[in-house]
């Protein structure tokens, strides 16, 4: 039992029977499309006005940086072990069950959580839309209940019960998962040209109508402090919290099974639709600090909020539907991406199949869809966004450290195994990948670090009780 917890599986234990379609270009806009969403419309604006100033570029570059490391580990991974069950995937080859099964376990959250988060940004811009076609939902059901402490440092309670559109949303993306909808790359393809349409919008407008005085003071938090309450503030705090809006270019590594040249496309895919986001990230948020003050955006819609408040009603407008639909469909390919991960644990038996059972009318896994559904929208109706970024967070960036330890290890124990994509110099980039990954896990709060700790605890303890004893490979052994 003591060795048989790191029973490894082999490279060709993936197979696949899904339709080869992907081309490098579908995958590169699969990772934009789940990349672009909550981080870049609504984060870049709370980072800016609370931790970092005009300098939340500086913290994109950073969080940027980090992502870049990993993803050229990520990159080497699904190049050469190939299998869509990701990250999960990898480390069930490079370090053995047990490893495998806390980075599923942290995938959940990762995947859980930003369906969660996103839904709250979605919230933002729909109460806003519905706002100017005059239906005025009011406070306590647009907001979650927590404490916030306003500019006099005074502590109160936002006023608000429950975040309603919220969970409306994730239900609706249940109900539409339950009857067999699924994200299609036309579909995919049109969110995409939906989102960076938006973007160009607000790029026009904001380019000709910044104001240089409100880059000033570019650093008004410094590079980092821990407050009295325990929160963080300045630009590496900035850079822990905008980490966000990068999470989603694993996606692209789920989909090997249907890559036309998985090889040699997934590597440009991932690293492609990173290098995109990035570029598009820092002009937005060099923009957006550019046309208001930081001050003012601190608000659950900052970037239709900036428009709104420099006269140009009619971007704003546009770039509220445009996120509205983007912000759909960065949910439904999470969401789908939870459920595909729940079935490849419990496809090596270390989930009940309780969960994995496909409805026989429907072909689709429906208690898995309503369980996670119904859980995912408690948790977006009641936990303030703050709070369900730093847990993707700090599960997004422990998985990418392992990640980066995996091609490490994976070196070391498979010389030999065939790499089409490598990185050069090993171990420097994924030695950097860890570091970096490492220190935006330290720049986040404290609270967020203990929460981590319980959900680690938690799988651990279901490992050890439910897992190690009906694994698949136990069963072979
Ligand atoms: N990166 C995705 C977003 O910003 C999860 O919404």
């Amino acid at each position: 039992m003591a060795l048989s917890i790191f029973r490894t599986k082999s490279v060709t234990d993936e197979t696949g029977e899904l339709k080869k379609v992907l081309s490098a270009f579908d995958l590169t806009l699969l990772g934009i499309g789940a990349i672009i969403g909550t981080g870049i419309f609504v984060l870049t604006g709370i980072a800016a006005a609370t931790q970092s100033g005009p300098a939340v570029v500086i913290s994109f570059v950073i969080s940027g940086l980090a992502c870049a490391f990993a993803a050229l580990a990520y990159a080497e991974l699904a190049s050469a072990v190939g299998g869509c069950g990701s990250a999960y995937g990898y480390s069930y080859v490079a370090f053995g069950e047990v490893v495998a099964w806390l980075i599923g376990w942290i995938l959940l959250l990762e995947y859980s959580v930003s369906v969660a988060a996103v839904a709250n940004g979605w919230s933002g811009y729909a109460v806003n839309a519905m706002h100017l076609m005059g239906i005025h939902l009011p406070k306590i059901l647009t907001t979650a209940p927590h404490l916030v402490q306003n500019a006099a440092g005074d502590v109160t309670n936002t006023g608000g019960i429950v975040n309603l559109p919220a969970m409306v949303i994730i239900l609706a993306l249940m109900g539409m998962l339950i009857i067999g909808v699924r994200q299609s790359a036309q579909l995919n393809m049109g969110m995409v040209f939906v989102k960076v349409l938006t973007i160009c919008i607000f790029i026009a407008v904001a380019a000709f109508n910044v104001q240089p005085e409100n880059w000033h003071p570019f650093m008004p938090y410094g590079w980092f402090h821990t407050l009295p309450d325990g929160k963080t503030t300045g630009i590496l705090a900035g850079a822990s919290m905008v980490f966000f809006a990068y999470v989603g270019f694993d996606a692209v590594s789920t989909a090997v099974e249907e890559a036309r040249n998985p090889q040699r496309d997934v590597p440009i895919g991932i690293i492609g639709s990173l290098v995109f986001c990035t570029v598009i990230y820092i002009i937005v948020a060099g923009l957006l600090t550019g046309l208001v003050s930081y001050k003012e955006l601190n608000v659950s819609e900052p970037v239709a909020h900036a428009l709104t408040l420099r006269g140009f009603h009619w971007a704003s407008g546009l770039v509220d539907t445009g996120v509205i639909a983007g912000l759909t469909t960065v949910m439904l390919v999470l969401y789908y991406g939870l459920t595909r991960i729940i079935l490849a644990m419990s496809r090596d038996g270390l989930v009940s199949p309780f969960l994995s059972k496909v409805d026989e009318q429907r072909k689709t896994p429906v208690r898995v869809i309503v369980i996670t559904g119904v859980i995912m929208s408690l948790a977006a109706g009641l936990a303030p966004l703050g709070a369900l970024v730093e847990m993707v967070n700090i599960g997004t960036l422990s998985a990418f450290v392992l990640v980066c330890l995996g091609v490490i290890v994976l070196r070391i124990r498979q010389p030999e195994l065939h790499r089409p994509f490598k990185n050069p110099l090993n171990p420097v980039f994924p030695l950097l990948g860890m570091i970096s990954c490492g220190a935006l896990i330290y720049f986040l709060p404290e609270v967020t670090k203990i929460r981590f700790t319980l959900w680690v605890a938690l799988g651990v303890i279901v490992y050890f009780t439910y897992s190690v004893r009906h694994s698949k490979l136990a069963r072979h052994a």
